[in-house]
């Protein structure tokens, strides 16, 4: 159908990436609502409570109301913020959603692999029992600290961290000489009262979400974990495009780094009040993202990151003080960021690896992780190559139709039996959507059922076969338009997208298995991690050949594997050496220079096992 520009807008709702039409007349709440998606809206709707809060990052919409302008201050009106319920698009529109205006949170993944290490902090808490000065003992607080440190535990330790200094001297004084010393190789960064255990920061900042987790570093123990949305996603959806921001603007660049450094702010608040303690206490922090994100969040330069050959300012491992990105925890506490192995395998892979070493990197093993970028290692001999593949957001539902991210009234899981199709949502709600491991299900399903051939190509006549436009579309879900329900679908379009991400996937398996001399056939073990492999169905995978053609034990689905790695690092010295080690082991294979990428590549976009054979009908 052509759209009349008078009749209606298309709207992108960020971060769940759902694309929705805006009747002429209808605010942006109300679009939102008739689609599924929930905005809060204590008021009803009449801009009086401020809870419908969105961010206008694309198009136009009408001026903003008194009432907003009462709300906002004029610097967020600039940046786009607006109350849903006063906003009514005048062309089509991406709209960004905070975490707090969503009745509903995005499905996130912290949970992965155990983390069973045993504690040996880089930062040290000494507890201390100190003598009072008196006129006799006329030593300074810290060297008073640097000599009992030093006779009670054999440390030696040679400075302070400014910000620690200035707490020093009210703080012995008010806990009467009883303390707990932070140390970090020789430097005094934290002071905590006696009894109270250190804790540490684990971020996992993925380019969609972030995972966060509290660790009590005396013991081990996570005592909370947390997911969210990465802000930066209101700036652009993928990292070429936050990347191209970041060039082009110093300011956007700041703004890139000030969303994200508040996102973790703001995590680490929430995961210190879930455990009924402060962010003073948490002395030391380890954080684990792609090179992009590592770049934006440290303020490095990206320009050589976004132009051939892709490198990073820094791929060495860094420790730098919380306080100078902006993070406010223990006065001097520091954050870790592990290293980088290229400009698109960054430290998230190198925590991943860490992750699974341990059990997983015997025999032949492909270790992977799943997103808009794909990080792919293959482990075999002690030896890893490693290579990233442009993947694209089809699996997070972008470029989809009917996609979105995994949350409330995303369709999961598809069986298609006959004419008939079930489907599993998200949530208790109807369908609005469906999200990365339904496309894929569908997709296998229609390919399995003949309902699509080999091409991709939508061929079998069934009753949900129609046309839409100059394309086929299979219909998954019938919406009751009497209540503003639309039709969900599987166009041609989405079926040739999900073929691009699928071959680059397999493409990146292929070549690195060709590059080490090894067949598929040899791969003892395929570890998926990350979200989207989390709930991705094996069987559909390996059906549209996205994955090798191996029994379905021989994958492992390790859930958010980075998150466990950087825990490990946070928790030990010994884990942080063996990051780096395992970094520096890695042959990185650029696949754009690999001669057979382009034959490989079209071979990987038919659907059903991979074959060096096909031909274009
Ligand atoms: Fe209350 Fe918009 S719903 S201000």
């Amino acid at each position: 159908m052509v759209k009349d520009k008078h009749e209606y807008n298309t709207i992108v709702f960020e971060p769940l990436g759902t694309r929705t039409h805006c009747d002429a007349g209808m605010s942006l709440l109300e679009c939102a609502q008739r689609n599924g998606i929930g905005i809060n809206s204590i008021c009803g709707g009449h801009g009086t409570c401020g809870t419908c809060k969105i961010q206008l990052t694309e198009g136009k919409a009408t001026p903003y109301t008194e009432k907003e302008d009462k709300l906002f201050t004029s610097q967020q009106l600039k940046n786009g913020w607006r109350l849903a319920c006063q906003t009514f698009p005048e062309s089509d529109c991406k709209i960004y959603i905070p975490p707090a205006s969503m009745t509903t949170a995005q499905r996130t993944q912290t949970e992965g692999l155990p983390v069973s290490v045993q504690p040996e902090p880089v930062a040290k808490a000494f507890p201390l029992d100190l003598p009072p000065p008196s006129i006799q003992d006329l030593m300074a607080d810290d060297a008073r600290i640097f000599t009992a440190i030093q006779n009670q535990y054999g440390e030696t330790c040679h400075s302070i961290d400014i910000e620690t200094a200035r707490t020093i001297s009210p703080l012995l004084r008010s806990w009467e000489w009883h303390c707990q010393t932070t140390v970090r190789n020789g430097e005094i960064i934290a002071l905590l009262p006696p009894r109270v255990h250190p804790l540490g920061l684990a971020i996992d900042l993925g380019s969609t979400k972030l995972a966060g987790y509290l660790v009590d570093l005396s013991n081990g123990e996570t005592l909370a974990s947390k997911g969210t949305m990465n802000p930066q996603i209101s700036f652009a959806e993928d990292i070429i495009g936050r990347m191209q921001r970041a060039v082009k603007s110093p300011q956007d660049a700041a703004q890139l780094q000030r969303v994200v450094v508040q996102a973790i702010a703001e995590m680490a608040a929430e995961l210190c009040r879930e455990a009924g303690t402060t962010t003073a206490n948490i002395v030391d922090a380890v954080i684990v993202g792609n090179t992009v994100m590592h770049h934006l969040l440290l303020g490095l330069p990206t320009k050589q990151l976004a132009w051939s050959p892709f490198l990073p300012a820094v791929s060495s491992d860094i420790d730098i003080k919380a306080r100078d990105v902006g993070i406010t925890l223990a006065p001097g506490a520091y954050i870790h960021m592990l290293p980088n192995i290229a400009g698109y395998v960054g430290a998230d892979h190198v925590a991943m690896l860490l992750a699974v070493w341990e059990h997983h990197s015997r025999g032949c093993v492909i270790a992977m992780d799943i997103g808009t970028n794909t990080e792919i290692s293959l482990i075999k001999d002690d030896a890893i190559i490693a290579t990233s593949c442009a993947s694209g957001p089809a699996f997070e539902g972008g470029h989809i139709s009917h996609g979105m991210r995994a949350a409330e009234g995303a369709i999961e899981k598809i069986q298609i039996i006959g004419d008939d199709v079930s489907y599993q949502v998200i949530g208790e709600s109807r369908p609005v959507g469906l999200c990365g491991s339904a496309i894929l299900d569908a997709i296998a399903q229609l390919f399995h059922t003949g309902i699509i051939d080999s091409g991709g190509r939508i061929t079998a006549q069934n009753p949900r076969v129609r046309s839409s436009g100059k394309q086929k579309e299979f219909v998954i879900f019938k919406g009751d338009r009497s209540k503003g329900e639309s039709d969900i679908t599987v166009t041609q379009g989405d079926i040739r997208e999900i073929q691009l991400a699928k071959a680059a996937i397999y493409s990146g398996i292929r070549l690195l298995l060709n590059k080490s001399g090894t067949s598929e056939q040899n791969v003892d073990r395929v570890i998926i991690a990350g979200a989207f492999g989390t709930y991705l169905d094996i069987e559909s995978a390996i059906a549209i050949g996205m994955l090798p053609q191996l029994p379905v034990e021989h994958f492992i689905q390790v859930g958010n594997a980075a998150g466990a790695g950087a825990r490990m690092a946070l928790l030990s010295a010994t884990k942080r050496a063996e990051a780096r080690s395992l970094a520096s082991k890695v042959q990185y294979l650029e696949l754009a220079t690999t001669p057979e990428f382009n034959s490989t590549f079209i071979q990987a976009s038919y659907l059903g096992p991979y074959s060096a054979q096909h031909t274009r009908g």
